[in-house]
């Protein structure tokens, strides 16, 4: 029968699963053709009556068999594309995420402090907010005492000022720890320079400080020998200059041989061929007495050195301010 062949066309030719609806309802909905053939049979004789209907019935379970077949086909079809698009090509190449790395600051604070951990220093640390007391009293700098001018800092009040100097540490560990005392302290201090190429109002010192019986002056040199060397070389060649500290006697500068020229004299060292270090000395019997020490059994060796000055040179860097601008271009150079 002719509606038969042209249902199973349309069904066939249905694209997807809402096309395939509207035929349904189109052919076997309430206003559908069957539908309206059905209804048409009160108008038919007697015989063919039964004929009709049963022809009808047949033509519905062909049609409902066949939009079943059709449905099943569309769906998995649908299911077959749906996977297709959500395949995922795990060989494909993957995008490197960007790795944070270490400010040069800290870099070589590590390894300045995996030196000293190697002789047997521990690390510790003191308050960036400190007493007038330790960043200067305890330290053999008395209220009016011209040492304070060159160190000029930032007060919070007449007793507490941003430390100037880790040596306020010295004073704090000797105060709670008994000798022997091997200690490395680093941190930041302040003092009210101006920002240009080399001074900034807060940068980083590592201060040192060894106590115990029978110290001298042989071991502080030996113990920074080992310390430059291992930081610059073999070749590096120390120089120490009589200085005065307040805390310490007696006291020195003390300078690495150019690391540019190996001390022949050039641009970087301006034609001295040394540069300048740190501060350090024999820690006056004055300050262990002051901090519960006895001066008569114990001596000691300190020592401070600027962080910044080290990562320049090490890396050189001839301006301050790079290190705290935190520019992405330059950072990424190390
Ligand atoms: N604290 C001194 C400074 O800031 C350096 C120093 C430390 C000198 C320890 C001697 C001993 O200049």
């Amino acid at each position: 029968m002719s509606m038969k062949k042209k249902a199973e066309a349309a069904l066939l030719a249905a694209h997807d699963l809402n096309e395939l609806e509207e035929l349904r309802i189109g052919l076997l909905g309430k206003k559908g053709e069957l539908t309206a053939i059905l209804r048409g049979m009160g108008g038919l004789s007697a015989e063919e009556r039964p004929l009709i209907g049963q022809l009808a019935n047949e033509v519905r379970a062909f049609i409902e068999s066949e939009l079943e077949k059709q449905k099943n086909i569309l769906m998995s079809a649908a299911r077959k594309e749906k996977l297709q698009a959500e395949t995922l090509d795990v060989t494909m190449g993957g995008r490197t995420p960007r790795l944070g790395k270490l400010h040069p600051l800290t870099t070589v604070l590590n390894e300045v402090k995996d030196i000293f951990i190697g002789m047997g220093f521990s690390i510790v640390e003191g308050p960036e907010v400190e007493y007038d007391y330790f960043n200067f009293e305890a330290l053999n700098i008395p209220a009016d005492h011209p040492a304070r001018d060159t160190q000029d800092t930032f007060y919070i009040n007449d007793n507490v000022v941003l430390r100037s100097q880790t040596s306020s540490v010295q004073a704090r560990v000797m105060q709670n720890q008994e000798p022997p005392i091997r200690v490395i302290a680093p941190g930041r201090v302040y003092r009210s320079d101006a920002v240009d190429a080399t001074h900034s109002p807060v940068f980083h010192q590592i201060e040192g400080l060894v106590v115990d019986k029978g110290i001298t002056m042989g071991d502080l040199k030996g113990t920074l020998e080992i310390f430059m060397k291992t930081l610059y070389g073999e070749d590096a060649v120390l120089r120490f200059r009589p200085h005065h500290f307040p805390f310490t006697e007696p006291s020195a500068e003390v300078d690495v041989s150019c690391f540019v020229c190996g001390g022949k004299g050039c641009r970087v060292c301006k034609g001295e061929g040394f540069i300048e270090l740190l501060g350090a000395g024999m820690v006056h019997p004055r300050v262990l007495e002051r901090c519960g020490i006895d001066p008569s059994v114990y001596s000691g060796f300190a020592f401070g050195l600027g962080l910044e000055r080290i990562v320049m040179r090490r890396m050189s860097i001839d301006d301050m301010r790079l290190l705290y601008e935190n520019d992405l271009r330059f950072l990424n150079q190390f």
